[in-house]
């Protein structure tokens, strides 16, 4: 039997439940699926959920396109760092917790370190053509706002490869129910340490 292919038991969840000491951080690619497959793994460790991108609009009361628009990439990656830091934070109960970050956050090299030294990140991966798929429909990218999205798509995986590569754990996420992506998350979260 495929062991990354069977869902764990209920007492099997329950026991990596208990041993995972720091937040999960789902890190990778705009489109990869972070924020429904962070939501289901949360519920199934019986975790909270954060989606990162969404803390930083109600941090700043705007949207990300507007953040983009009026202040640019820096500025967002700065209030990216912040809002990151401080969902990390131990004291404010960051353990239990799966958070969902942005493409970018993994890239910056400080918010990388704070996700490496505070939490157990675990890289989601695709094929562009899943990516694109799954971005195609939404207009909420500002990166993919100019020029040929899917030529942008693989000049940023590219680039950001050699990044995302140094999470400890690496997950594909095809294309397909968003289950078998959480169950080998689950598996790969087991055999960390
Ligand atoms: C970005 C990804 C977006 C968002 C912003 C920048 C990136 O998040 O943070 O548009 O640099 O890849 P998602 O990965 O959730 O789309």
């Amino acid at each position: 039997m495929d062991v990354e292919a069977s869902t764990p038991s209920p007492r099997e969840i329950e026991a990596l439940a208990r041993r995972i000491d720091r937040p999960v951080v789902l890190v990778g690619m705009m489109g990869v699926g972070k924020t429904s497959v962070g939501k289901r793994l949360a519920a199934v460790l019986g975790f909270g959920f954060v989606d990162a991108d969404e803390a930083i609009e109600q941090a700043a009361q705007m949207s990300i396109p507007e953040i983009f628009e009026r202040y640019g990439e820096a500025y967002f990656r700065g209030g990216e760092r912040r809002v990151i830091a401080r969902l990390l934070d131990e004291r404010r109960e960051a353990v239990g917790n799966v958070i969902a970050t942005g493409g970018g956050a993994f890239v910056d090299p400080a918010t990388r370190a704070l996700i490496l030294d505070h939490g157990i990140a675990v890289w989601l991966d695709s094929d562009v053509d899943t990516l694109f798929d799954r971005v195609a429909r939404k207009a909420n990218r500002p990166l993919l706002q100019q020029g040929d999205p899917r030529e942008t798509l693989l000049r940023l995986k590219a680039e950001r490869e050699p990044l995302y590569r140094q999470a400890p754990i690496h997950v594909e996420s095809r294309s397909g129910p968003h289950q078998r992506t959480v169950t080998a998350i689950l598996r790969k979260l087991e055999q960390w340490q």
